[in-house]
Parts: C-alpha cells; sequence; structure tokens
C-alpha cells in the first residue's frame, strides 16, 4: 500500500529529446496563447497534479463533470478544466487537428490534439459546480466576462513546463514530492492547503493536526491564482518561510502548489483531495468553510460551513485520502495559549480573543497594532511592509458620465487638492486626452470603447499599484467594462467610482462643445445618451448631482469620501 502511495506518478511530458524535435513541428501549427489560469492548469495536467486527466476535457467528460462530478468513464472529478477559447480563434480549429499551446512570451509548453470542440452551457456549469449563476461568486464571474465562448478538448502532449523565476526550491512536482517523502521515510503525511499568511492559530491547528494524526505535516499553499483581493504569494511566501521556523524542522515540509483556485467550495474541497493525494498526501485538513467565495449579491453565503467537509468525507474513501476536520482554535487569554474551542471545558470563566480577518485588515490598513498572541512578529511586519495604511496606499477616482456632465472640470479640481496635499503622485487620464495620445487610432464603437476603458483601467492599475493615485475621467458607458477595470484596478488599492450624474437633458442645454447638435443632426453617429447607451452605475461609491452646485463643491465631496474610506489622512 504504501509503495505503490509513493511511486512515481504518470506525467503527460515527453522526453527532452521528443520535445525538441516536436517543438520544432508545433512551430507550424495553429497555436494559443494561453491565460494565466490556462498555464495553472496545464503545469498541473503536464505533472500529474490532475491525475487521472490526459488532457483538457472532451464533451463528454465535461458534461460528466458538470452533472454529477465524473470522468466519463466513471472516475471522480469534480471541477471542469476547460480550454477556453474565443468564437475567431475556434471557427479555425476543427477536430483532428494538433494545436501548440504557448506562455506568454510564446515559449511552447505543449500540443493539444483537439478531439471536441464545443460550446458550453456557461449557466449551466455555473448552477452546478459554483451553486448558483451569479457574479458575485469569483469563478461564476470568470466564467461569463473572462473565459472565451468555446472550448476546446483532448489529450496533452507536454513538452516543458511553464518557467517560474520565483522560489524555484519551493516548487514540487507530484513526483518531486513522492520522491522527497520516500526519501525521508515519512509514510503518513497530513496537507494543509492555504491561501492566507499563516498566523499563530493556523500554526497551532496543524501542528496538533499531525500530531492527532500521528502524521508528517506538510504546508502545501497556493501560488498559482486565489481569490481576487488575497495577499499576493510573494509577501505570503515570505511569511510562511517565517512561521516554518516554529514547526519541528524533522517533521514538517512547505511546498508550493501552481493551482489556480476555484473557490466552489465543497466540490473545492474534493478537487483539492484528490489533487494532494496525486502528490503523494495520505491526509487532508478541511476547515469551516472551505474554498469559500465570500458572499453572493443577496449577501448570503454561497456555502454552508461544513458543506465542504460533508462532501469530502462522503468521497474519501473512493479519493483514497483521509480528511482531518479543522479544529476552531482560539486564544484562551488566562492560560495564555491556544486551544480547540469547543474543547474548553471552562469558556464562561476565562477570557477567549479572537481578530476576524476583516478585523486584521482594518488594523493593517489603519497601521494599528497587531498582538503577538494573533500573530508572529515576522508575518506582521512582512504584511506591513506590502500592505502600508491606506493613507498611504496608491488609488484610483472613476469619473463617469455623459459627454459634458462636468467630469473633466471635477477631476482637475480634485487633481490640483490633490497635489496642493502632497504626498503621492497623481496623474490624470482625462477622457479627451487619452484620445489624443494612448487611443489616438480608436472610435466610438462598443469594441473600441471597451478597448479605450480597459487602456485607462490598465494604466490606472499601475499607478494603484505603485502608490499613486489616479484619477480617470472617460464616458465609460458599459457596467461590465467599469467592473472590469475595477477588478483591476482593487487588486492593488482602492477604486473609488464617482458617477456624475447631470442629465442628458442639461448636457445638452449646455452642449459646451457643440456635440449634441452635431449628434442629433445625425452628424456624429453613436453619441453616448442621444444614439448609444449608457448603463448608470447603480453602486457608485460617490454620485455627484451637479446641477445647481459648482465645481469646488463637487471636488470638495469627493475629497470628503476619500477621507471616509481612509485614503487621504494627515500623512497623506
Ligand atoms: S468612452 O465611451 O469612455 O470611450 O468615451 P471617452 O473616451 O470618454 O470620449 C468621450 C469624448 O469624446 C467626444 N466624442 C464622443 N462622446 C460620446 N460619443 C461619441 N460618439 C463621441 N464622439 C466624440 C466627447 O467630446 C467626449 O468628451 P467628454 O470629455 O466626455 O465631453
Amino acid at each position: 500500500m504504501t509503495a505503490t502511495l509513493h511511486s512515481p506518478i504518470t506525467e503527460l511530458y515527453v522526453s527532452a529529446e521528443s520535445a525538441q524535435k516536436l517543438k520544432i513541428e508545433a512551430g507550424e501549427m495553429p497555436s494559443w496563447d494561453l491565460t494565466a489560469r490556462q498555464i495553472c492548469d496545464l503545469e498541473l495536467l503536464m505533472n500529474g497534479g490532475f491525475n487521472p486527466l490526459k488532457g483538457f476535457l472532451s464533451e463528454a467528460d465535461y458534461n460528466g463533470v458538470v452533472e454529477n462530478m465524473r470522468l466519463a468513464d466513471g472516475s471522480l472529478w469534480p471541477m471542469p478544466i476547460t480550454l477556453d477559447v474565443s468564437e475567431k480563434f475556434a471557427e479555425g480549429i476543427a477536430p483532428g487537428q494538433d494545436i501548440a499551446l504557448r506562455d506568454p512570451e510564446g515559449v511552447i509548453l505543449a500540443i493539444l490534439n483537439v478531439t471536441d470542440k464545443y460550446t458550453p452551457n456557461k449557466a449551466r456549469e455555473a448552477e452546478k459546480v459554483f451553486g448558483a449563476d451569479d457574479v458575485a461568486h469569483p469563478a461564476v464571474n470568470y466564467l461569463h466576462n473572462t473565459a472565451g465562448p468555446v472550448y476546446l478538448g483532448g489529450p496533452i502532449t507536454g513538452l516543458q513546463a511553464p518557467i517560474h523565476y520565483d522560489f524555484r526550491a519551493r516548487r514540487d512536482t507530484p513526483n518531486e514530492l513522492r520522491a522527497y517523502f520516500r526519501k525521508m521515510g515519512w509514510r503518513k503525511i497530513v496537507a494543509f492547503q492555504t491561501r492566507n499568511p499563516l498566523h499563530r492559530a493556523h500554526q497551532e491547528l496543524t501542528f496538533r493536526a499531525a500530531k492527532e494524526s500521528q502524521a508528517n505535516l506538510l504546508i502545501h499553499p497556493v501560488v498559482g491564482m486565489t481569490k481576487p483581493g488575497d495577499v499576493d504569494h510573494f509577501t505570503r511566501v515570505r511569511c510562511y518561510e517565517a512561521v516554518l521556523d516554529k514547526y519541528p524542522a524533522a517533521t514538517t515540509h512547505m511546498s508550493l502548489l501552481p493551482l489556480a483556485m476555484r473557490m466552489a467550495g465543497p466540490r473545492e474541497a474534493v478537487w483539492h483531495g484528490l489533487i494532494r493525494k496525486n502528490h503523494g498526501l495520505t491526509h487532508f485538513i478541511v476547515g469551516r468553510d472551505h474554498a469559500g467565495p465570500g458572499s453572493n449579491s443577496a449577501g448570503e453565503d454561497f456555502y454552508g460551513p461544513y458543506d465542504a467537509q460533508d462532501m469530502f468525507r462522503e468521497y474519501q474513501d473512493e479519493m483514497g485520502i483521509e480528511m482531518v476536520p479543522f479544529k476552531h482554535m482560539v486564544y484562551v487569554q488566562d492560560r495564555a495559549q491556544y486551544e480547540p474551542a469547543d474543547e474548553i471545558a471552562d469558556k464562561n470563566d476565562v477570557t477567549i480573543l479572537n481578530i476576524s480577518g476583516t478585523e486584521l485588515r482594518r488594523r493593517l490598513s489603519e497601521g494599528l497594532e497587531i498582538p503577538e498572541w494573533f500573530s508572529f512578529p515576522e508575518v506582521v511586519a512582512e504584511l506591513r511592509k506590502t500592505k502600508p495604511p491606506r493613507a498611504k496606499q496608491g488609488f484610483t477616482v472613476f469619473f463617469t458620465g455623459f459627454s459634458g456632465s462636468g467630469k473633466s472640470t471635477i477631476a482637475n479640481a480634485l487633481m490640483v487638492k490633490l497635489m496642493e496635499m502632497g504626498g503621492r503622485p497623481t496623474t490624470l487620464l482625462d477622457g479627451d486626452l487619452v484620445r489624443k495620445n494612448l487611443s489616438s487610432e480608436l472610435g466610438f464603437s462598443k469594441e473600441h470603447r471597451d478597448l479605450n476603458i480597459r487602456r485607462i483601467g490598465y494604466v490606472a492599475s499601475e499607478i494603484t499599484k505603485n502608490g499613486g493615485i489616479a484619477i480617470c475621467a472617460p464616458i465609460a458607458p458599459y457596467a461590465t467594462t467599469r467592473r472590469a477595470v475595477r477588478e483591476e484596478i482593487e487588486q492593488f488599492g482602492a477604486y473609488v467610482e464617482v458617477h456624475v450624474a447631470t442629465s442628458i437633458e442639461e448636457c445638452e442645454r449646455r452642449d459646451r462643445k457643440g456635440l449634441y447638435k452635431l449628434a442629433r443632426e445625425g452628424k456624429i453617429k453613436e453619441f453616448t445618451g442621444i444614439s448609444d447607451p449608457y448603463d448608470v452605475p447603480e453602486n457608485p461609491e460617490l454620485r455627484l448631482d451637479t446641477e445647481g452646485t459648482d465645481v469646488d463643491f463637487c471636488a470638495q465631496q469627493v475629497l470628503l469620501k476619500l477621507e471616509s474610506m481612509g485614503l487621504i489622512g494627515s500623512e497623506s
């Protein structure tokens, strides 16, 4: 049993010699540039992490996985691993064809022998796999707004692994981990999956889980893609390295997993279990709300807190990996130690302390104290380095509204006021200005407007990332594009949407540039509000009613909003 457990698992790579030859042949094939998520999936397909999959799902496998978590041959597999492509690319591909799969630099990583080309029912996929067709779920949002409309399926021939320049020594394929366990003589190993920094409670619970199962411990954090808004993996790995010193070195190991999470709760837990089994693990810690995506658009949790544990328990024999249920650890001040919450007999007589994730983020963003009982000083120092208080972080103010609504004027006034305060570099990306340089070749079709806004969003996200203030003032008529920009920016800092709500009648009455007149006469086509749509923002951070108020007052309102969000303060 243990011999087969840690013996090598099948990979999809060909020999280095064949890879060399195939790369030359693949140069002639149609080629697909893999997205960040597809690269993560491909890596785990090729190295056996997604065993028994042999490639991206065929239509029959996909239907089986979506409907009942099983491949067409009956094997358990809970997550659709699909190669989504654009309509345009799919048009040129027929089943039977080989295509080259490339990384963003153009390096050919694999060849896909296309056996299936199909159009998924995304609403059905969302309902069945993620539990609801609700874009508040990050994977459902990805499915509808990022993933291409057509899926290609078929077996993969692996030519080379994606290249990682970071933390190389900490990355292991399933076979490398299996070899490590063999070498160390480890037979029972419990894995801890995480996408968050480890604090003292996690250290206690993982240590106890391993001790109670009499197993070795593998800290197995995800460094592929996690939930939007999570602490970046560079920071996290530095935090993990600091915590690793707190475990007995001979019993604990850490390895990084290049997985793209989907936050699918119960199905994700089973998927994580299968992946860990492939990496040679025998036990897996499943906590409360494992891989939970947060609340749905009605403000309720997508899954019950123990749904993931229940589903894992149902399949664990078939999977061949045992669940170690997470113990909720709390700090008992009177005894100065962590204890499992359900094992404290005298809980009414002692003081129990806890800091929630939200409270931790608040303390970090406001530069407040984080006590030593909660986290290790090394971890807190790392987090503070990458997450300075909000008043020192970059952010974006995104004005949207009709032409002539006053966006540019208010944006200019705001910029001047922020520059007067000093502290952070400030850039104005005004609609008209951007169209003169960054987007000079674009018109006003939906496609061109989207491209224009995405470019503005990209520049603003870079400014935000680097600690500056970006003020954007385009019309930005489409809600989906604004949402995409918000998501891009919120990875790095705050996004403050300001709807300049001047009515179309008022804008037309003012007609500062004489454009409305031309639009009415049909001399300008696709004019927003006249002959082209404008999606009114539903939940902007601020809505400005400009009618009857002056520019200075509007700019003041934005400043007050920024202040209430903690983005400007005495330190900025
Ligand atoms: S968009 O939709 O966000 O890409 O538009 P934006 O880049 O902000 O550009 C809007 C400015 O271009 C002028 N203009 C038009 N606006 C809307 N529709 C049509 N067809 C059009 N043609 C030219 C207009 O002066 C806008 O300037 P602002 O500053 O908004 O008044």
